[in-house]
């Protein structure tokens, strides 16, 4: 009692820490140990880690404990007139938006859920090709992690052996002919297991740390939310300027080589529920996917769910 503070209000708040996914063990006599493995983010680190960006300045980030959604927020902050490269990241989000109106599950301080306000000045029908740039940059962070086998699906998902690593939610407002802002929303599993997620997820989701343990990968250090997100922004930013000055073409050509969505056959649920299915052929100079039909007729898919009906084709 030398601070004052009960052994049962001590109790309550490790209570309360295990429930936002501290891993911390208890003993008789030698009380609480925090086992590691989760932190905060921590906003130093990021600062650093952006030092050298034009766009994500470190004035940009808001970090909160816990919010509706961030894509929400980043909205609201749009709508206010806040710049290019603000991001918004959050501990938890009690209303997280998955695509096609799903909803995104994630246990606090292990993942990252954070959404990036842009201003392009491209057609609102180019904008899906800044998902693209999305997955091209996160996984371009996670091979560098040592991860063996990733691959990005068609048009959202980063995937690691059949399983969801992360995934990105692009939204919009503008006119037919002019995009105000756009709001790119990524939410991804970095640190823990599937066990912290709800079990009817785990057999379809994946998480990195764990991977990487399961591949014997060796890390030089534990990984690291703000570090990992600071290397996200920075890939993000270098690959957006090139976007900009010179087009999809280099951004197309990078998505292609880290996909693992051509030569197999797909079924494909549109956004207006039509199915289509075919073999993939190609992803088109706009982003779409390409497939080729049994009769030999070729169909262009502008949104949709991908599933995979056969293995990997050559
Ligand atoms: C998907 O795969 O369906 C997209 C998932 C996108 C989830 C992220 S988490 C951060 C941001 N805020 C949201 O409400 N959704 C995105």
């Amino acid at each position: 009692m030398r601070l004052g503070v009960s052994r049962a209000a001590i109790s309550k708040g490790i209570e309360r820490l295990r429930e936002a996914g501290f891993r911390i063990d208890s003993a008789p006599r030698r009380g609480y140990t925090w086992l590691g493995g989760e932190e905060p983010l921590w906003p130093e680190a990021l600062r650093e880690g952006l030092r050298e960006c034009r766009l994500f300045r470190p004035e940009r980030i808001r970090v909160h404990e816990v919010l509706d959604s961030t894509n929400t927020e980043a909205e609201r902050l749009a709508e206010a007139g806040h710049p290019e490269g603000t991001v918004v990241w959050t501990e938890r989000q009690t209303s997280g938006r998955g695509r096609l109106g799903r909803s995104w599950v994630s246990p606090p301080w292990r993942n990252l859920c954070f959404s990036i306000v842009l201003r392009p000045a491209v057609d609102p029908r180019s904008v899906a090709q800044l998902t693209l740039l999305s997955g091209v940059a996160l996984a371009e962070v996670v091979l560098a992690s040592g991860l063996r086998d990733l691959a990005l699906k068609w048009p959202n998902d980063v995937m690691t052996g059949g399983a969801k690593l992360g995934g990105i939610l692009t939204e919009m407002r503008g006119e037919v002919d002019r995009v105000r802002y756009c709001i790119v929303g990524i939410g991804f599993n970095l640190l823990g297991d599937r066990l912290a997620f709800p079990p009817e997820l785990r057999p379809r989701l994946a998480v990195l740390e764990e991977v990487l343990h399961q591949q014997g990968v060796s890390l030089p250090g534990p990984l690291h939310r703000g570090s990992f997100l600071a290397a996200f922004l920075r890939t993000f930013e270098a690959w957006y300027f090139t976007y900009l000055q010179e087009g999809f073409a280099p951004l197309r050509a990078r998505w292609c080589a880290l996909s693992n969505t051509f030569g197999r056959e797909v079924r494909v649920v549109g956004a207006d529920g039509k199915v289509e299915t075919g073999r993939v052929r190609t992803l088109d100079e706009e982003g779409c996917l390409v497939l080729e039909t049994a009769s030999g007729g070729r169909i262009r898919v502008l949104a949709g769910e991908v599933e995979f009906t056969s293995p990997v084709y050559g």
